[in-house]
């Protein structure tokens, strides 16, 4: 079997003209445009990459954004302090804090700081308590846009096992909840394997749908999966490389060429996940300025 592509550009460009006309519509009802309120703590070139990412689509789908950039001296008090303003602030919508932050700051005491419903990442605990206990509430981008696309190419889940390899709150624990009980791409039996699982291999064979979400480069392979798996491959980092202009190439963590081998469907890297989550984050911060998630 040679493995279809998953296309997260073709399908989070759909997304975004859908969400950009609904961001029109909305505006010329006589709302206040939306706004998504971004904080980047330091200096880290992959974040400001995410970053501007973001601030591009925003800037497409007619959603507004701030960037604060803070050094990565500040305190968890004084950003405490940062969160509590725009938690007051009336014309910011949807507040995002790019990860990581540095060690000195607890990262889930600033995500708890964050009002919850403001906070289109899906992170806080309020998000992910109702999430996992299917009330509505912010879904985390990433597994949101996984979802998102199994649903769009009708790849089907009810039933299916699927192992999840990774077990963050961004990803990997998140994913596993929706995995096993959404309606939509969801109902799968799931497995959540991490870097304390015993024989890795015997869990990844066995997968229906296989979603890796490691950062680290290459860990699949092809002998890990078996004939006909679906495989979200979440991992994007940098590797150096000195034949590209940049010095370095993005790698999943796939081995792609042997995977893809065996594989009915596969993401690439970049292209997959990557560009759904920017989606995704478009379509909570429109939520967040509808202010219709918590209607109940
Ligand atoms: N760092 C890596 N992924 C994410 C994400 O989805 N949101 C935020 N805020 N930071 C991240």
């Amino acid at each position: 079997m040679s493995a279809s592509i998953l296309d997260g550009k073709f399908l989070s460009q759909k997304i975004r003209a859908s969400i950009s006309a609904d961001v029109l519509d909305w505006v010329e009802k006589g709302n206040r445009t939306p706004k998504l309120q971004v904080i980047l703590v330091g200096e880290n070139p992959a974040s400001e990459t995410y970053v501007g990412a973001k601030t591009k689509a925003c800037k497409d789908v007619g959603i507004e954004s701030d960037t604060l950039i803070l050094p990565d001296t500040v305190s968890e008090y004084e950003l405490k302090g940062v969160i509590s303003e725009f938690n007051k602030d009336q014309n910011t919508d949807g507040i995002l804090i790019q990860l990581p932050i540095p060690d000195h700051i607890r990262k889930l005491s600033i995500i708890e700081a964050i009002d919850h419903r403001k906070d289109v990442d899906g992170f806080h605990p309020m998000n992910i308590g109702r999430l996992t206990v299917g009330q509505p509430s912010f879904r985390p981008c990433t597994p949101a846009g996984i979802l998102e696309m199994l649903n769009y190419y009708s790849i089907p889940t009810k039933g299916k096992h699927a192992v999840v390899v990774g077990a963050s709150n961004i990803v990997g624990s998140p994913v596993a909840v929706m995995l096993s009980r959404e309606n939509n791409s969801g109902k799968a039996t799931t497995t959540i394997c991490h870097k304390f699982t015993k024989d890795l291999t015997k869990h990844t064979i066995d997968a229906d749908l296989l979603i890796v979400a490691t950062g680290q480069p290459g860990l699949i392979t092809g002998q890990m999966v078996k004939e006909g798996v679906v495989v979200i491959d979440v991992g994007i980092t940098r590797v150096a490389d000195h034949t590209t202009e940049r010095g370095y190439r993005l790698a999943g963590d796939c081995d792609f060429d042997t995977v893809a081998e065996k594989a009915s469907w596969i993401t690439p890297v970049p292209g997959g996940v990557g560009p759904m989550t920017v989606a995704m984050l478009m379509k909570n911060t429109l939520l967040a300025a509808k202010n219709s998630i918590y209607t109940d």
